[in-house]
């Protein structure tokens, strides 16, 4: 039971940008598609843009002017099982390199034109649906498909329509992909989108972020005024949040990052960045708390804060901090399994996961809930289950978190999860971004990368990781 205590989760850091096409959109907005095999909607972009073709399958609407320059890379080689490419260089030195595909360009002056606010009570899932961005979409149509087999390649296009949250974990993400959605999903739901689409996003940039793992270290350090900077990304989040109050938006905020203060504690890095996790985290759902958005604080998985030594302190500190914070009335919240492989129900225990009571993402909530609430949260949950589609996974140890192998795109994302406590099963991590790198000459290697049962060889974290992708394809359940 010992080894729950250690166990220390990362996060890939990923990468985003901008939607895909509405259906009752007359034309396709910038990022969107607008051709390509089995494409069914608008072939014209939208003022300010060109549909491109990029293979048989996508055509993307990009910007006017830089049509060529700001084509989506390509992979190197064809084989599946060979690394992807190199990363696109981002602005900023210190920031990880997570993405394969360009973001878009950055917004200057946030629009308004809000006219109303997406208020809303109870669960914020019901009513509105997700969006799928077409940052992911691009990934999958450029990067995936031109190496699968026609059956795999519409297999794979599928799966690019699947809602999944963007993940906010550089500063240049807010003014870029963040921004390019928000607009996107406005456009969308103007044009008629019943039900109207909801943002989905991950809040990702703290500094001294991952403390006790390397693989995406983020680009702010507390003791270089990562505490300033990253309150100025918590404002302008919240600056686009009220200008776009018009769309329902639901935030994960900061994942590993509190689950680290609970098992965590004995790694230095982590022990030097508690006060800041806590201070920031606080600081930004009192920020972000506005009628139109809702909050899950990450809670990492049942294999981590659901052994038994840790799901108590736990319950503790996410309690202490929603009260310290005022009970913010959009924090409705956990979320759990994120990036992560646990399935939501199971009835007999991987091995894997012996001796944890906990050993589904079901068992766990349905533990931590009364403790939460006993301790002064009434939380409410989603569950990633965009990667936990195999079960068991060829996991051999349960904290092995990078690049696991055995895995497969899981249950699409719904509000039919058959609990109270789960108000949605959702898509977090963009499956085939990857983990972490596997090169131990990296900056940024982490052991658990290298093990026996993480898939090799990995590019870096939030890159496009062409055989992981596959691997989720072919486990996944249900099919494509
Ligand atoms: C973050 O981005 C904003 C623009 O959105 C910029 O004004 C600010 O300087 C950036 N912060 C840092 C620390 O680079």
């Amino acid at each position: 039971m010992a080894k729950g205590l250690f166990l220390a989760a990362a996060l890939a850091a990923t990468a985003l940008a901008a939607p895909v096409v509405e259906e009752r959109q007359s034309c396709a907005s910038q990022w969107a598609q607008c051709g390509g095999n089995g494409f069914s909607g608008p072939t014209s972009c939208c003022a300010g843009s060109t549909c491109v073709k990029q293979n048989d399958w996508y055509s993307q609407c990009l910007p006017g002017a830089q049509v060529t320059t700001t084509a989506v890379q390509q992979p190197t080689t064809t084989s599946t099982s060979s690394r992807p490419t190199s990363a696109v260089p981002t602005s900023g030195g210190s920031g990880p390199s997570t993405t394969s595909v360009q973001l878009p360009t950055s917004v200057v002056s946030i629009p308004g034109g809000a006219s109303v606010t997406a208020s809303y009570s109870g669960n914020p899932f019901s009513g509105v649906v997700g969006w799928a961005n077409a940052y992911y979409s691009s990934e999958v149509h450029t990067l995936a498909m031109p190496s699968l087999s026609p059956a795999q390649a519409s297999a794979a296009a599928k799966v690019a329509e699947v809602p999944s949250f963007q993940w906010l974990d550089r500063n240049v993400t807010v003014d870029t992909l963040f921004a390019g959605t928000l607009a996107d999903i406005r456009a969308a739901n103007q044009a008629g989108a019943n039900p109207p689409k909801a943002g989905h996003f991950v809040v990702y940039d703290l500094p001294d972020r991952d403390c006790a793992a390397a693989a995406s270290n983020g680009e702010w350090a507390i003791a270089d005024g990562g505490v300033a900077k990253y309150k100025a990304y918590i404002d302008r989040i919240r600056q686009y949040l009220v200008a776009y109050s018009d769309i329902r938006t639901i935030l994960v905020i900061e994942p590993d990052s509190l689950a680290n203060m609970v098992t965590n504690m004995n790694v230095p890095k982590c022990q030097g960045a508690a006060n800041t996790y806590k201070e920031l985290t606080i600081y930004a759902i009192k920020q972000l708390n506005l009628p139109h958005v809702a909050m899950y604080l990450d809670a990492g998985h049942a294999g981590w804060l659901g052994w038994p030594a840790n799901i108590g302190p736990a319950a503790e500190l996410f309690a202490t901090l929603y009260k310290d914070a005022g009970r913010p009335a959009s924090v409705r919240g956990l979320a759990t399994n994120v990036a992560n492989y646990n399935a939501w129900s199971l009835s007999s225990p991987p091995s894997y996961t012996t001796p944890n009571p906990n050993y589904d993402e079901k068992k766990f909530v349905e533990a931590f809930s009364p403790l939460l609430r006993n301790a002064g949260f009434p939380a409410h949950f989603i569950t990633d289950t965009g990667r936990s589609g195999k079960q068991p996974t060829g996991q051999l140890e349960w904290g092995h978190w990078c690049n696991a192998i055995g895995t497969g795109f899981g249950t699409r994302p719904t509000t039919n999860t058959g609990s109270e406590l789960a108000d949605a099963f959702v898509w977090i991590k963009p499956g085939g971004e990857c983990d972490g790198t596997s090169d131990t000459t990296a900056a940024r290697y982490d052991h658990h990368c290298g093990l026996a049962d993480a898939l090799k060889p990995a590019p870096e974290a939030g890159q496009w990781f062409q055989a992981y992708f596959v691997q989720l394809l072919n486990n996944a359940n249900p099919a494509f």
